[in-house]
């Protein structure tokens, strides 16, 4: 199969060779005895009671899935739980009250611990204050910070009281978060004066505020103080600091609100194939449950260990790996507000030196990053503590992945997972402690998870040859549906390779994947109209629409492109209304444009103007075609272009940009 792109990928770059984990890894894993997979196929969906199970319920659920109306499926369905009770209060109540939850290192080389005590103290402060302020159980708090501890408290304290929270990036814009606002109907607002970035003073406020003007319904907003004196802010109407609320709710405590294990614990907005960003929704006990058995069997977390995960809480990772996962089995998570190479490219090796990290999970990108900074780096620090390296959100090849294992490990285990924001937590990757590691491949399905690769038609291809990645039989973490919008849930994920007259539901990720004689998977990238930048997910459609938005424009096309590292960059294609093949103004204006709709992470390294966009004879434009020459790929037969002396032209002005 040749993928959206025309590329068959087959022939790309082949499996590194295995590596077995070494005995006294294996010795100490949390998970080591092999029969787990046949256990699960054995007893399906009941093997999921395992990891209900890492749980505390207030009630305990009878049902462990309930699948009369698939896609819908509704997991522990009678069971009832709080998420913030089994993040904090049963670790208090088993005696571990002073035993490190949270470990947060700032950008200005700010340091602060939080016990599971404080952290459950600062938590209850501020659900009192929330519910005071008129937080009801199922209003939906939208939470704009960056990566302060302010951030997982707020989460921890809307789960305490039943709110579902919706955290939206901080680096993303006011439109961005007003979209997200209007679109959950959401009237609570948790965010900053500011933040530090690369030591400047940088204003979130005032892009909340901003956000705010276009909202129709009355928003109340609790404001963090970040920056103090660098950065003085007033407040509004029906807006209150966060410390003095702590202060006028100190020592309060709220009981957790008993939840359906199906009430939703938050929303995550994230990018589609159409405009409009998709709510998906997570429910509070299969999630908890999938998150926290997946950290203990796949991150191999014990209690007792220092856990990094640094990614931002702003996106699924964080939610799931520096917050819920973590917390849930009572560990020492880090976070770090910070980027890895400021002060010094060696920031993350010094903190993981300094704090004895166990195990370090991060993304391709950063790795790449490292590899081209080269060892010097890490080897300035005793990275020894280290007993396990995880890698998510872009594919991994084989190079990066020995360089992370060899430089970073010390040869320690490396698990390259993969999942998505809709699948809650890791669904395919290696058991550190049975499976062998193929560099390049993130591995087997979990036990219990039913990947499967197949063709156009839904059947499975053979080994080696590339298809659609899909999970048959559904599994506790998944998303519940988007919000406020079921239809879409099913147009997006099911219709395409699902059979609903004959009762069979397949989820389609929209990823493309091969797999191996041994039933490895090497997830190959989107088949949609994402573009994965640093493992933020970004749809093409927005950015474009953004281009399109600026005067002077007539068409934009925006497609992915790989840079030398590996790294994958925002390359951009604009025709103007003039047909000026260049005009400074509209450049500086598409960028500002940009970073106003969504982001600066969204802004493209490359805008190529031409005077027109490759077409069809119907008119569409060839996306594809335009993703080729970006890449510097052979261009197939051009002859179907209504328009093909372009592709020529838009070559030349490649050649003048590079
Ligand atoms: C990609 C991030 C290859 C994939 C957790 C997926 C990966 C998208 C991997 C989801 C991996 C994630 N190997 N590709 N190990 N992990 N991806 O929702 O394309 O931000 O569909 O969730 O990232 O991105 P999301």
């Amino acid at each position: 199969m040749v993928d959206r792109n025309g590329w068959d990928r087959d022939a790309s770059e082949p499996i590194g060779s295995a590596h077995t984990p070494s005995d006294s890894f294996v010795e100490q894993a949390n998970v080591s005895d092999s029969g787990i997979y046949d256990e699960f196929e054995a007893n399906w969906p009941g093997c999921w009671e395992r990891a209900a199970d890492l749980l505390s319920w207030d009630d305990p659920y009878e049902t462990v899935l309930e699948d009369d109306d698939a896609p819908f499926y509704r997991w522990f369905p009678d069971g009832r739980l709080n998420a913030a009770y089994n993040c904090l209060d049963r670790h208090l109540e088993s005696g571990r009250k002073n035993h490190a939850a949270i470990r947060w290192e700032g950008k200005q080389g700010e340091r602060r611990t939080y016990t599971y005590r404080d952290l459950y103290v600062e938590v209850n402060e501020f659900a009192a204050a929330l519910r005071d302020r008129g937080v009801e159980e199922d209003d939906v708090v939208t939470i704009y910070l960056p990566m302060i501890p302010e951030l997982p408290i707020a989460m921890l304290a809307c789960a305490r009281i039943g709110a579902p929270h919706s955290v939206v990036f901080a680096g993303l814009s006011a439109d961005a978060l007003a979209t997200r606002m209007d679109a959950a109907d959401s009237e609570y607002l948790v965010t900053c004066d500011g933040y530090y970035r690369r030591g400047d003073a940088f204003n979130q406020k005032s892009k909340a505020d901003n956000a705010r003007i276009g909202l129709e319904q009355d928003v109340r907003t609790v404001v963090v103080d970040r920056l103090g004196d660098d950065l003085p802010h007033v407040l509004g109407e029906n807006e209150w600091d966060y410390h003095d609320l702590r202060e006028e709710f100190a020592g309060e405590t709220v009981d957790p609100v008993s939840r359906d294990a199906e009430d939703m614990l938050f929303l995550m907005y994230t990018s589609g194939t159409t405009g409009e960003p998709k709510g998906v929704v997570h429910a509070t006990g299969g999630y908890l449950s999938h998150v926290a058995w997946t950290s203990h069997a796949v991150l191999d977390i014990k209690p007792e260990d220092t856990y990094w995960c640094a990614a931002d809480i702003g996106w699924i990772t964080g939610h799931s790996y520096i917050v819920y996962g973590p917390l849930a089995l009572g560990t020492t998570t880090v976070m770090y507000e910070g980027t890895p190479d400021y002060p010094d490219r060696d920031r993350l090796w010094e903190i993981v030196d300094r704090n004895a990290v166990d195990i370090f999970y991060t993304a391709p990108t950063a790795i790449r990053a490292f590899m081209k900074w080269g060892s010097d780096y890490p080897d300035r620090h005793d990275l020894s503590s280290l007993r396990l390296l995880g890698t998510v959100g872009e594919p991994i090849s084989p190079r990066p992945w020995n360089w992370y294992r060899e430089h970073i490990g010390g040869n320690c285990p490396v698990v390259d997972t993969w999942w998505q924001t809709e699948t809650g937590a890791v669904t395919i990757s290696t058991l550190p402690g049975i499976d062998q590691m193929k560099p390049g491949s993130a591995g087997p399905p979990l036990p219990g998870i039913d990947a499967r690769i197949v063709d156009e038609a839904g059947e499975a291809v053979a080994p080696g040859r590339t298809g659609y990645l899909t999970i048959d039989r559904p599994w506790p973490g998944m998303a519940r549906t988007l919000y406020d919008n079921d239809e879409r849930f099913v147009t997006e994920y099911w219709q395409r390779f699902s059979d609903p007259d004959a009762g069979e539901w397949r989820y389609f990720s929209g990823d493309t994947a091969r797999i191996d004689d041994d039933g490895y998977i090497t997830v190959l990238g989107r088949v949609d109209d994402v573009i994965n930048v640093s493992g933020h997910r970004l749809g093409t459609m927005e950015i474009e629409s953004a281009i399109a938005d600026v005067d002077g424009v007539a068409e934009a096309a925006v497609v992915g492109r790989s840079s030398e590292t590996g790294d994958t960059e925002i390359y951009a294609y604009v025709s103007t209304e003039s047909g000026q093949d260049d005009d400074a103004t509209i450049r500086r204006a598409i960028r500002d444009n940009i970073e106003s709709a969504i982001g600066s992470i969204a802004r493209p390294a490359t805008v190529i103007f031409t005077s027109e966009l490759p077409k069809t004879r119907s008119g569409k434009i060839m996306r594809r075609l335009l993703e080729d020459v970006a890449n510097g790929e052979e261009l197939g037969d051009t002859s179907a272009l209504r328009n093909p002396e372009i592709v020529g032209e838009i070559q030349a002005a490649i050649g003048e940009e590079g």
